[in-house]
């Protein structure tokens, strides 16, 4: 039974990663700007100072101009680096315009690891997230590797004993909602929200 839905959450993984690569440019930009602008309109947006973003990769919502945004509204940006030392997991590191930038195991452009620019995740007020597909309860299927998952897990924690945690957000273009629910696994961390150029979701305040 696992293994089937293993073969099945991989199939699905696939077919939605290809949806999103097949968006043209012209559909691409034109998705991020209608996102922008409920991201510029959003209260979480309004209420965070450290938001952290992603370099987008592999067809998934183009976030420059959302750092350009977050720039010039004075917000901190960080984005996520690959933990050195503790496997599957992400740091967080501050990113400005001078920041250096460099390539990790997937290609994926990183700042360079610099401990003076790591701010705990629990300490950062928004993060957002990329994603491949999503349902209507906000489970998110990502790439694969579980990093946005081991990462979000123990401030679940910190939310049962009532500390302050992150919020979250999924940037999503529309045709990466699913029609069904997702078959979850136990270390899945589902979104507070997700902003896609037609509908903002909200599931937790
Ligand atoms: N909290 C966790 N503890 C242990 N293993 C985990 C945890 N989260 C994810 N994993 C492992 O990572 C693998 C990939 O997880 P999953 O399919 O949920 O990735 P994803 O949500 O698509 O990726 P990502 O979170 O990076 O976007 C799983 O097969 C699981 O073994
Ligand atoms: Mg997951």
């Amino acid at each position: 039974m696992h293994l089937f839905s293993g073969i099945l959450r991989e199939t699905l993984r696939k077919q939605m990663q290809a949806k999103r690569k097949a968006l043209s440019l012209c559909e691409q930009k034109r998705a991020a700007k209608k996102v922008l602008a409920r991201f510029s309109e959003s209260q979480s947006v309004k209420n965070a100072q450290s938001i952290a973003l992603y370099l987008s990769f592999h067809g998934e919502l183009e976030t420059d101009s959302f750092i350009e945004y977050c720039w010039a509204q004075k917000k901190t940006v960080y984005l996520p680096v690959i933990h050195p030392l503790c496997k599957g997991h992400l740091l967080f590191l501050k990113y400005d315009s001078d920041s250096p930038l460099v390539k990790n195991q997937f290609g994926i452009f990183e700042p360079k690891l610099d401990i003076r620019f790591v701010l705990p995740t629990s300490k950062i007020d928004l993060i957002c997230t990329p994603l491949v597909a999503f349902d209507a309860l906000g489970q998110r299927l990502g790439m694969g590797g579980g990093y946005y998952d081991r990462t979000l897990s123990p401030l679940l924690f910190k939310h049962f004993y009532n500390e302050p945690v992150p919020r979250t957000l999924g940037l999503a273009h529309d045709c990466q909602q699913l029609p069904f629910l997702l078959e979850t696994q136990a270390w899945d961390v589902p979104l507070c929200e997700i902003l896609t150029p037609s509908k903002q979701w909200v599931w937790f305040d």
